[in-house]
């Protein structure tokens, strides 16, 4: 065994950890924490200190840790078949039951699913298959994909470009010319605060319509949005927004991505977000909970109008040039498999749907009238909590006072619940695990209720 202080200077002198504040790691000024093992919604470091994970990871260990039915068909999945390759019409027995198992979850008009191995990749796919979709029917101009502010779709270059976050553009020379963004379906941050929800709606609808009108629909190839914005806030969408823009789409043979990495599968209470909100896809992304993150997995499924297409175009062209090596890697499928067999047996979407509704309603009993809350929202196993410096005037902190991270910080250290200070304003986020009992619901939401208290007060 490693002494803890070798691990450490280990950590520091040679991991380049994402998403992190890479000086101020390397000088030893931000946690390092080692995760050493895990089990239903606590993960314990190698110090034995035990967390309530409120944020499931990153919003993807949906059935919780610790699953041994997952573990053992991935060890199963090792012994017999280790890796074979999925090119030319090669597959496993785990691989093509698992492409099954999606389609048959998966909304009607869906015909094939593409496995990757992350979100960003799958959405690098779905460009890829949405341009050739266009070349293949004549319409070499119709490539620029629209995305919202606030989105996140991935951090490569067209996934980083289409996700609508400062940080992740700023420096790395992105967005790429081929993308552009609209306004985010955010009501409590309309800039017109007398706008009803109906109201709001209308604008987003007529900034969308000005954009494609600025651009040329000739021009504009897809559309890309979450159910449901999750890095960008975790902001369910005002009623009535999804079939407004839809029709939108349809009005300039616009194709509809929907990005379902953290809806799928079931935090919203139903399968799939496009369940949820009516939503007819032409591609659907896939991620996190396809395997509850037990093994790295992905997918683009895709519907039988973009399969017609793709046939055509390999009847004129020759076999599809796309592919990755771990493409439905066989260790993937059979973790895949295995979650989406336990989602059933456990009734965890069912689950995700009622507790998530109680952890949000909780919420709101804990902390709706606090002075310093200006907004609680969520749907199913998705919940956040916005902070106003001025409840009425609805003014908000400087990002340099970093009020959301320093409640999140506060959390964990008073009561050692993790919940995610979003990047981009003072939210903290909640998606725990589908298998959230209401006892751990009241326990997340009197830990946050302390923390805001000792924050602002
Ligand atoms: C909606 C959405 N799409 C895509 C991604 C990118 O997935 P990955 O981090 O696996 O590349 C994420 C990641 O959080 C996501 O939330």
């Amino acid at each position: 065994m490693l002494k803890n202080d070798q691990l450490d200077q280990w950590d520091r002198d040679n991991f380049f950890h994402p998403s992190t504040h890479l000086a101020q790691h390397a000088r030893g000024e931000s946690p390092n924490r080692v995760i050493k093992t895990a089990s239903g919604v606590h993960i314990e470091d190698r110090d034995g200190t035990k967390l309530l994970d409120a944020f499931a990871g990153l919003y993807c260990v949906n059935v919780g840790y610790g699953r041994q039915e997952i573990a053992e068909a991935i060890a199963d999945q090792a012994r017999e078949l280790a890796y074979y390759h999925s090119y030319v019409g090669h597959g496993t027995e785990a691989s093509i039951t698992l492409s099954k198992m999606i389609l048959d979850r998966a909304p009607s008009n869906m015909s094939k699913v593409y496995f990757g191995l992350g979100g960003s990749d799958a959405n690098e796919t779905n460009v890829k298959l949405i341009w050739y979709y266009n070349n293949i029917l004549g319409r070499p101009e119709k490539k620029k994909i629209i995305s919202r502010w606030r989105g996140y779709h991935g951090s490569g270059l067209v996934t980083g470009s289409l996700t609508g976050l400062e940080l992740f553009h700023k420096k790395f020379d992105l967005p790429l010319a081929q993308v552009v963004h609209t306004d985010a379906p955010y009501y409590f941050r309309r800039e017109d605060q007398n706008q009803t929800e109906e109201q709001f709606v209308a604008h987003c609808v007529a900034e969308l319509e000005a954009l494609i009108e600025r651009e040329g629909a000739d021009t504009i190839a897809a559309f890309i949005g979450e159910p449901v914005l999750g890095t960008g806030g975790i902001v369910p969408p005002p009623a009535g927004y999804w079939e407004a823009i839809q029709a939108v789409l349809k009005k300039h043979d616009i194709l509809l991505v929907v990005d379902e990495v953290v809806t799928g599968f079931g935090r919203l209470g139903t399968m799939f977000g496009s369940d949820h909100y009516g939503l007819e896809a032409d591609i659907i992304t896939i991620a996190k909970g396809l395997t509850s993150a037990y093994a790295p997995l992905s997918g683009s499924i895709v519907s039988d109008k973009v399969w017609k297409v793709l046939e055509q175009g390999t009847d004129e062209n020759g076999p599809i040039g796309h592919g990755w090596t771990y493409s439905a890697h066989p260790i993937g499928a059979a973790a895949g498999v295995a979650n989406l067999k336990l989602i059933d047996e456990l009734n965890l979407v069912e689950n995700a749907g009622s507790v998530g509704a109680y952890l949000n309603q909780s919420m709101k009993d804990a902390l709706g009238d606090h002075a310093h809350v200006g907004d609680i929202r969520g749907e199913g196993m998705l919940c956040a909590v916005e902070f106003v410096k001025g409840r009425d005037s609805r003014t908000f902190f400087d990002a340099a006072d970093k009020i959301g991270p320093q409640i999140s910080a506060k959390l964990l250290e008073q009561d050692r619940v993790i919940a995610r200070a979003m990047p981009q304003g003072d939210i903290l986020g909640f998606a725990p695990p589908f298998c959230l009992t209401r006892e751990e619901a009241d326990t997340v939401v009197a830990a946050t209720a302390r923390a805001v208290k000792a924050v602002l007060g």
